[in-house]
């Protein structure tokens, strides 16, 4: 780990450096793209262009999960730094940050804050981030960590009235046994007091559901091939992006949303750093990501699975996403 100092006010720490994130790229390239079907963890989405296209599908008419939060955070945040009196706010899959703010001036206008944590895969989102949020609140501590929230959990400094804020509904990218795992830890960690804020996407009617993952611009197509562009650039790939087709489906036995990658023709092609060379059929699958849909009822019994009580959940009036306040007793 390297902690860099930025001010006497902020710092960033890396946990996962370059070298790190090559081997588990490497890891989990090798074990995903042998295997049959073919997968890839959506952590790799995230490079530069990749937290950029996220950031674009947030405002696409067709992805209603960001504004939803949006407003249900809007409408509740005083309630929330109220009741949980947080002096830090540990933000896991943070980004951009953007609706965090939301809650960090409320905490900062209920007089709270003190410390501000933006936990982030994606090194350059926690570059750009840290800066931003430093001179948005002035007297606040800003640490980003840049880290795996599957890995690095067990590093993170908690007590004192943290909240840990995980939005956008990040969770829903785990499958429901890397759930479990990811709140058990998490939960391990958070001392007496602390507090999870939790944002969840919750079932609706498919055809909405298909529509925010297959946007008519094509951005979510171009998030999705993004993950080619990483493996060619980090493993010396020679993917041709256009030789795949965006895939978005709901699975309604599993209650998720899976993308996929689709090969448009049988294609045979090379990472060079793993010495691999795969064969595609044509029509064949590369599952990109999943991104589950809840219920209110699976939601507290996922919480109080991992040791958690459930404080409130916040709604939108058409229930369309959850925002889950829960305290470690
Ligand atoms: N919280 C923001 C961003 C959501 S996008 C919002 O609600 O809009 C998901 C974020 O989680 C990205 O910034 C991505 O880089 C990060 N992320 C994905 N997998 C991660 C992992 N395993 N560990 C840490 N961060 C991760
Ligand atoms: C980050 N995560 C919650 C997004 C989601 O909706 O599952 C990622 C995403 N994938 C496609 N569009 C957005």
């Amino acid at each position: 780990m390297t902690r860099t100092p930025i001010d006497d006010r902020c710092s960033i720490e890396v946990h996962l450096e370059a070298e790190d994130l090559r081997q588990a790229l490497c890891r989990d390239v090798l074990a995903g793209l042998t295997a049959v079907p073919k997968s890839l963890p959506p952590k790799w989405f995230y490079d530069e262009r990749g937290s950029q296209l996220f950031d674009e599908i947030t405002r696409l008419r067709e992805y209603y999960p960001t504004r939803t939060e949006t407003q249900i955070l809007q409408h509740h945040v005083a309630t929330i730094a109220r009741r949980t009196g947080a002096t830090r706010l540990l933000e896991l899959g943070s980004g951009t940050s953007t609706k965090t703010k939301f809650i960090l001036d409320a905490l900062m206008a209920a007089g709270t804050l003190t410390h501000i944590v933006p936990f982030d895969v994606c090194e350059a989102i926690v570059q750009e981030a840290v800066p931003v949020l430093a001179a948005r609140y002035p007297g606040v501590r800003v640490d980003g960590i840049v880290g795996d929230f599957e890995q690095h959990l067990g590093r993170l400094e908690m007590g004192d009235h943290t909240l840990v804020a995980f939005l956008g509904g990040t969770i829903g990218n785990l499958i429901p046994v890397e759930r479990a795992k990811f709140l058990n830890e998490l939960v391990d960690q958070m001392h007496s007091g602390d507090w999870l804020l939790l944002g969840t996407d919750l079932v609706k009617d498919p055809a909405r559901l298909v529509a925010a993952y297959d946007d008519a611009a094509g951005v979510t197509a171009a998030f999705n091939v993004n993950v080619l562009r990483v493996l060619n650039r980090e493993l010396d790939g020679n993917l041709v992006v256009d030789q795949f087709e965006h895939v978005a489906r709901w699975r309604p036995e599993e209650q998720w949303i899976e993308m996929h990658l689709r090969s448009r023709q049988m294609q045979e092609v090379r990472l060079g750093a793993l010495g691999l060379d795969l064969v595609f059929a044509a029509g064949e699958h590369i599952q990109t990501e999943i991104s589950a849909k809840f219920t209110l009822g699976g939601i507290g019994n996922e919480l109080g699975a991992a040791g958690l009580t459930l404080d409130e959940v916040f709604t939108d009036d058409a229930k369309d996403f959850a925002v889950s306040l829960a305290f470690k007793p």
